[in-house]
């Protein structure tokens, strides 16, 4: 049973991150000729933001080919977003585009691979919002 999928590119902040949070996740592959993973159960979407804040490039192209898959899109939750606030406006851009093309909440935003309270915040919040989730009748 894994809830988080994430993406993190060569330079790993959001892996690092990931794994300070010390729970289950996936990792969507680095590289694009690969073949992307397919959800099997509701999770949170992790991701930072590139483009430099010129509107184009924000969301990497491997979450892009990711979400293009419709059973991605539709177990999608909620987004927890990366990015560095040097880039202003942009800071944590990615988020807000995926959240509104998904319908979902940006759920934190955090900087580069987070500070110990970001993960403490987050570990918090990811249990609070899944007991908020509906389940699925079992009859
Ligand atoms: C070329 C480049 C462009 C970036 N553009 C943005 C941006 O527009 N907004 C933002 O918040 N962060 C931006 N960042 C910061 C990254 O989101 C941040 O370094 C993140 O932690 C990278 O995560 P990763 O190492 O998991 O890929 C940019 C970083 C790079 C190297």
């Amino acid at each position: 049973m894994t809830q988080l999928i994430y993406f993190s590119s060569a330079s790993g902040n959001t892996h690092r991150f990931i794994e300070k949070l010390g729970r289950d996740a996936r990792r969507i592959p680095l590289y694009l000729k690969e073949d992307t993973i397919l959800a099997d159960e509701p999770y949170v979407l992790f991701l930072p933001t590139y483009g430099g804040g010129n509107g184009k490039g924000a969301v990497p192209k491997q979450v892009i080919k990711f979400l293009n898959v419709l059973q991605n899109r539709e177990l999608i939750r909620g987004v927890i977003v990366g990015g560095n606030t040097n880039f202003g406006a942009a800071y944590g851009l990615a988020g807000d585009i995926v959240a509104a093309k998904c319908h979902v909440p940006v759920l934190y935003r955090f900087e580069l691979f987070g500070t110990p309270r970001d993960v403490d915040t987050v570990n918090e919040g990811l249990d609070q919002f899944w007991l908020q989730q509906p389940t699925l009748a079992t009859t």
